[in-house]
């Protein structure tokens, strides 16, 4: 971490890693809504958040002003050399039309709903062992202990990794996702061990083929052609990426809300049929991933002067909590009916892991209440919340009461 100042007032210097937004961002923008439709900062070398919905939506449909070539804001900008185009660091995330759709088209078999579907057993039961793993103790740390090791596993599985790289993953999610606020040297420092895993990974594959995700990225061809070897790399950063801290925050933040809200735990304990609906609200409410776009060249945009390489850092949580568009935006409705949330995105974007979240989402929460009919929090104040653009609680002490 690096001395930052306080941020003093957040429509003019925001800062998404400031303490405060960390901690609790609903209020700003909220506030920020009715002050400005969209946020300015000159951190990070200049950025702007729009906080409605409409902001939102309007940027991440706009892919002639924006591009996508990076999505995690930090201190530096890479440049076409450092990510050359079309496949940049990840495809399809970091890719702009037209080669988007078919680094996205390429995957989205593989995240079909039958596929993953037939992960359910194996879900469970890792969701199963990992409460036998806690059983007696008084008090559990949920994130740490729970919602933390379900999606490695499951992704681990998926791409065909060793067994025990599980906690070796989460340290490289870290790197890539959280730790933005390193110097851009100390960032690409940091992201040497993470090539050489993957590329140790990728040439045992290509030695021993299987029936896993890293062999069919291997074999996959675009126009006859097998995919270069920086997309297959980059492709299976993003599926790590994509795939572990923001599942880990979605369960952790379910059950932060269920330990402080009796009536919804009590409801989901003896109507189980309510959990699809549930969880759409957990995944607005909670809504855990924020992604950033670059303006590609000057330009006025939503009434803003936006200079070629400013950020945009697109809110998805913030987008979910509108009132222009959400009854009650700002109440969490268990059976909420109508729930059109943007937490997997908007635009030619939108999640491809969305089965597979939901999926994870649903098991882990049906697991835990089963064995924890009734739990509080063991101590409000030694929550502590991921800081970046995902975010879910990584530290949450609950105490067993049945
Ligand atoms: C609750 C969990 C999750 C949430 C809230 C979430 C949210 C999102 C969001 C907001 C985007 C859009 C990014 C953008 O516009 O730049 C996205 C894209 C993506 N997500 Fe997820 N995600 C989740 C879980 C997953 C999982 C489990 C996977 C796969 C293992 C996954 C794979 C992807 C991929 C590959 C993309 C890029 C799609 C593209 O660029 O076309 N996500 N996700």
């Amino acid at each position: 971490m690096t001395d930052k100042p306080p941020v003093l007032d957040f429509a003019t210097d925001w800062d998404h890693t400031d303490p405060e937004w960390v901690t609790d961002p609903y209020p700003i923008w909220e506030d920020l809504r009715q002050r400005c439709p969209v946020a300015h900062t000159d951190r990070y070398g200049g950025a702007w958040f729009p906080a409605s919905h409409a902001g939102v939506s309007m940027v991440a449909k706009d892919t002639d002003t924006f591009t996508s070539r990076a999505v995690v804001m930090g201190n530096g900008r890479p440049t076409e050399e450092d990510l050359p185009a079309p496949i940049g660091l990840a495809p399809p995330i970091t890719s702009d039309p037209p080669f988007h759709q078919i680094a996205r088209k390429l995957i989205l078999p593989a995240f079909a709903p039958r596929p993953i579907n037939a992960l359910e057993p194996q879900i469970r039961a890792l969701c199963t062992q990992l409460l036998d793993d806690v059983v007696g103790e008084k008090i559990v740390n949920a994130s740490q202990s729970y919602a933390r090791l379900i999606p490695p596993a499951v992704i681990r599985q998926m791409l065909g990794f060793p067994e025990e790289d599980t906690e070796k993953f989460i340290e490289m999610v870290h790197v890539i996702v959280e730790a933005i606020d390193l110097p851009e040297e100390e960032r690409i420092e940091q992201f040497v061990p993470v090539e050489e895993y993957f590329t140790r990974q990728i040439e045992e594959h290509q030695a021993n083929p299987r029936d896993d995700l890293t062999t069919f990225l291997l074999n996959a061809e675009i126009g006859g052609e097998k995919l270069a070897v920086e997309h297959v790399f980059g492709t299976m950063v993003l599926i790590l990426v994509a795939g572990i801290d923001t599942t880990w925050s979605a369960v952790g933040a379910s059950l932060w809300h269920l330990a402080q809200h009796p009536d919804d735990l009590a409801r989901l304990v003896n109507e189980p049929e309510l959990m699809n609906v549930a969880i759409e609200e957990f995944l607005r409410f909670y809504a855990p991933v924020t992604m950033a776009r670059l303006v590609k060249q000057d330009v006025e945009y939503l009434g803003c002067p936006m200079k070629e390489y400013d950020w945009i850092l697109l809110g998805f949580p913030a987008a979910n909590r509108d009132p222009v568009v959400f009854k009650d935006a700002d109440k969490f409705i268990i059976d909420r009916a109508e729930n059109r949330h943007v937490a997997f995105g908007l635009g030619i974007h939108r999640c491809i892991g969305s089965n597979l979240a939901r999926l994870e989402l649903r098991v882990a929460l049906e697991e835990f209440i089963q064995r924890y009919p009734k739990f509080e929090l063991a101590n409000k104040d030694d929550v502590t919340w991921s800081q970046g653009q995902i975010r879910g609680p990584r530290n949450l002490p609950l105490r067993i009461l049945a």
